[in-house]
């Protein structure tokens, strides 16, 4: 009760602010991630997604949507499969704007999957492991999810598509070493699916992987040898070789946000990050700790006000980390599928327009053939399996990100 009340409370002033401030912070929301509704048909043991009673707006958040043209649009929840008209939607989505298409689906409805192929360009489909690992985790028999992926790939083949299927696996202390068997199982099924790792927010809780030291390392080295075999595997979020990070230079934040199921706009900054610091200001006053409440107050005018292009993020999340690929990266053949589908997007006044962005706020040795290239159109090739480093440049340290704005930059933009 007291948690809705306090996410009314920060919706409605994110309402109240949202046009003037974002003439403030310059936000190009290329990925946004439509949370389209918080109904769902099973109840992992790990999400967080807040049950709520109330009916989605879908017409309001549709017309967001349309307005703000995002190149990649992520389409989760709760379960996506189960908004009725979802079909119509995204048609009319596809039709208006043309973004990358994802849904995000526990996979547990296969038939409503068919409709929706030819608007899809990517189902991210979550598995934990075969059979009874992701009963354990997610309540239903791995191995349908299984039978949902083949019936899938049979009917994009049957309809001649190009969707993709990756395949999102949360990992915990439950699940970790079962990983290679997941993997081989995918393979089996089409080696073009690729799993995306993800460990279990927050990294503190128990049952994450990120907690336990040695189970982590013993994670990585799971990971490193799938990685040398060849399969198509990347571990998202902030993390390195030796767990997680809690604090990241992040250079998506102003590329990317969250439409919620009644279509208002939450970019990182300022409003994640408000709602951070508030809630750390609140933790502050119920510990009676002023000298607490003292920094985080000085952060949080830092961060906001007086540093606003500043890439600090103290709440590292895994979401749409390969933006920073682009970003940071110098080379277009390092680019997963999604970062390349986004670029192919751009027209040359937003290519113009982001460079001089990129090259001001972020990266001054920022690549401009990166936005520009030919190369980028199309599918990602399969001789690209390896490539990508499993942990990924996209989320560096503090430090590193220092060391980037030292540069001095002598691009041109073409
Ligand atoms: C919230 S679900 C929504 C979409 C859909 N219902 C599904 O499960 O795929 C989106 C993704 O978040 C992941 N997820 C849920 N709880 C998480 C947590 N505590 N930490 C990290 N990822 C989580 C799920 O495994 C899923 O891949
Ligand atoms: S299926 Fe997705 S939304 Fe539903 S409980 Fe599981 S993780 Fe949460
Ligand atoms: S790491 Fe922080 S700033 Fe970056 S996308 Fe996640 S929440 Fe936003």
């Amino acid at each position: 009760m007291k948690n809705s009340i306090k996410q009314n409370l920060f919706r409605s002033l994110i309402r109240l602010s949202q046009s003037p401030i974002s003439r403030i912070y310059r936000i190009f929301p290329w990925v946004i991630t439509w949370h389209i509704s918080s109904m769902c048909n099973l109840r992992c043991v790990y999400c967080t997604v807040p049950r709520e009673d109330t009916h989605p707006d879908f017409k309001r958040a549709l017309r967001k949507i349309i307005k703000l043209k995002p190149k990649l649009l992520v389409i989760s929840g709760g379960e996506p499969l189960l908004v009725p008209n979802l079909e119509a939607i995204v048609q009319k989505i596809k039709r208006e704007v043309d973004p990358y298409i994802i849904v995000n689906t526990n996979a547990t409805l296969p038939r409503r999957v068919v409709p929706l192929l030819p608007y899809v360009d990517e189902f991210a489909i979550s598995i934990d492991g075969l059979g009874e690992v992701n009963k354990r985790a997610r309540g239903i028999d791995g191995d349908k999810i299984i039978e949902c992926i083949q019936s899938t790939l049979d009917e994009i083949k049957a309809q001649g598509l190009e969707t993709s299927i990756t395949a999102l696996c949360l990992v915990t202390n439950d699940n970790y070493t079962l990983i290679p068997s997941l993997v081989h199982r995918l393979h089996e099924l089409s080696p073009h699916i690729r799993t995306n790792l993800l460990p279990m927010q927050p990294y503190t809780h128990p049952l994450s992987i990120a907690s336990n030291p040695a189970n982590y390392s013993e994670f990585v080295k799971i990971v490193t040898n799938l990685s040398n075999q060849g399969f198509r595997i990347r571990v998202t979020g902030p993390f390195c070789e030796k767990g997680a990070m809690k604090e990241v230079a992040c250079y998506r934040q102003y590329f990317r946000g969250a439409v919620d199921k009644d279509g208002v706009f939450i970019p990182c900054k300022p409003y994640a990050y408000a709602a951070y610091f508030l809630h750390e200001l609140g933790r502050a006053i119920s510990e009676r700790n002023p000298l607490m409440f003292m920094q985080i107050l000085k952060q949080m005018i830092d961060s906001l006000i007086l540093h606003r292009y500043d890439p600090v993020c103290p709440f590292p999340c895994n979401c749409d980390d390969y933006v920073d690929s682009i970003l940071l990266c110098e080379s277009v053949e390092l680019l997963w599928r999604e970062p390349r589908n986004l670029l192919s997007r751009l027209n040359l006044g937003e290519m113009k327009e982001t460079y001089d962005f990129i090259a001001k706020h972020i990266n001054p040795k920022f690549n401009p053939d990166l936005l520009n290239s030919n190369k980028l159109k199309g599918k990602e090739s399969f001789t690209f399996i390896a490539l990508p480093p499993i942990f990924c440049a996209q989320a560096p340290t503090v430090k590193n990100k220092m060391s980037i704005k030292k540069k001095d930059s002598n691009n041109e933009y073409k």
